[in-house]
């Protein structure tokens, strides 16, 4: 079982008003270093792969709601803090989020490559085709429909991997005699035409020390499914039923095999907040906080992520069928709410009071490891990522020391890392 952690640079996670509570206990705030670093260095304890920064360009800035409660907003360039992180820490890898819609091949393919130094081979990228068309106003491109953007991703995707390869790993001969620091056969012109994106090469950074970082992703549609089957090694996928997420799996896996590629060389995690104390009791009663935390946004503002306006524009008596037409962003959970019972938007925004809750994995380290394990045995998954439901520091403590150890007994997770990259620790370190 693969073990991640999933957090955005912003006062919470996915879990609204995450950032709440009891003052006194509080060691250090969110912006400041000393919380992600301890962060880090917890997740290390326990030998999590990576932590994963989900990210986008503006947080949910365009609704006051969200702004307000502090949902996704202030939102952090994690791209700056991971040095940062990777400086205070040896083996934990580092997944960041960048878009194929908004940065340029060679922006990104340059960038990614320099974290993969800095990181000294621990860094994954998230590729997002972007959902939310506000980060299209920040960024003055306006956002494209759908299934373009993925069209627009793979054309992306073929730019950056001419990229990479562009500059050979043994180009730099650094030959101090005769003056020669590359082999200039060794380093190649690209000469990118696409229908999208276009660009010269070289590339300007040698390959580092993973050739090229992990590659992750978290379509679920039919066309981010293709691309997370030809691209993706890391796949963080959405909330679902325990029989929608299997055939997700199996279908994800099939696509892979489709594409010529092990369909075990997929590492599929879900996305969950487990809340764990000695008695099931105590770990009932965090999770109730939870979820009746008071807030002024209540529970409407914890969808905003999800569809990318205002929802308080909207009456709470809208039928989700007679909204669906605004939603952008991620349909999923929509149309399947549409065409299921189609409650009412209050009704459907409670069922995301906090999207990492599942009364299943509330409870005591035994329960919990339990339900954990037979998730994935049922699923055919890899693991999880877990998003904290309160402040960060103390929930991934909770975690490490309490959850972990459970799963570590019964030989569910490992007990330290496999090797020192982050390929290595998801792949084995004889993976090539
Ligand atoms: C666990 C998870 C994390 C995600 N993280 C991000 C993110 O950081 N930034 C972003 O723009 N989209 C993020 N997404 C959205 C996905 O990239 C994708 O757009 C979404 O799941 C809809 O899939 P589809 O476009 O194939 O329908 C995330 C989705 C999931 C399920």
């Amino acid at each position: 079982m693969h073990l991640n952690a999933f957090m955005l640079y912003c006062p919470g996670s996915v879990t609204r008003l995450s950032w709440v509570y009891p003052r006194e206990k509080i060691r250090h705030q969110w912006w400041e270093m000393s919380y992600w670093e301890e962060i880090a260095s917890t997740l290390e304890r326990g030998s999590f792969d990576a932590l994963f920064f989900a990210d986008n360009i503006g947080g949910y800035g365009q609704s006051e709601t969200s702004m307000r409660s502090g949902f996704h907003f202030p939102l952090l360039d994690p791209t700056v803090l991971v040095p940062r992180l990777a400086a205070k820490t040896d083996r934990l890898g580092f997944v960041v989020t960048m878009s194929t819609t908004f940065t340029s091949p060679y922006q990104l393919a340059r960038s990614m490559q320099t974290l993969d130094h800095v990181t000294e081979g621990r860094i994954g990228w998230n590729i997002v085709t972007s959902v939310n068309p506000h980060e299209g106003d920040n960024v003055g491109i306006p956002l494209p429909a759908h299934d373009e953007r993925y069209e627009r991703a793979h054309e992306f995707m073929d730019a950056v991997y001419a990229l990479w390869d562009s500059f050979e790993a043994d180009a730099m001969v650094m030959d101090h005699g005769n003056g020669v620091l590359i082999d200039t056969d060794k380093v190649h012109r690209v000469d990118f035409e696409g229908q999208w994106h276009r660009t010269a090469g070289p590339m300007c950074v040698m390959p580092g020390p993973q050739g090229r970082p992990v590659l992750a992703q978290a379509g679920s549609s039919n066309a981010g499914r293709d691309f997370a089957a030809k691209h993706a090694e890391m796949i963080f996928a959405p909330a679902g039923t325990d029989q929608q997420r299997a055939e997700m799996v199996a279908d994800l896996r099939t696509r892979a095999s489709d594409n010529g590629r092990d369909p075990y060389d997929l590492r599929i995690v879900f996305t969950h907040g487990p809340i764990v104390a000695e008695h099931a009791a105590d770990a009932e009663a965090i999770q109730a906080e939870v979820l009746e935390r008071p807030g002024p946004a209540n529970d409407i503002a914890a969808m905003v992520s999800t569809v990318g306006f205002d929802v308080e524009e909207l009456s709470p008596d809208t039928r989700i069928s007679e909204m669906l037409h605004l939603v952008t962003g991620m349909r999923g959970p929509f149309e399947t709410a549409a065409n299921g019972d189609d409650p009412t938007l209050a009704e459907f925004a409670k069922r995301f009071r906090n999207m990492a809750a599942d009364s299943r994995f509330v409870g005591t380290p035994t329960d919990v490891a339990d339900a954990l394990v037979a998730l994935t045995d049922a699923t055919d998954a890899d693991g999880f990522q877990f998003a904290p439901t309160f402040y960060a520091p103390d929930y991934y403590a909770m975690v490490v020391d309490q959850l972990v150890p459970e799963l570590q007994r019964r030989g569910r997770v490992r007990t330290g890392y496999a090797g020192d990259t982050l390929r290595d620790n998801l792949f084995g370190a004889s993976h090539d």
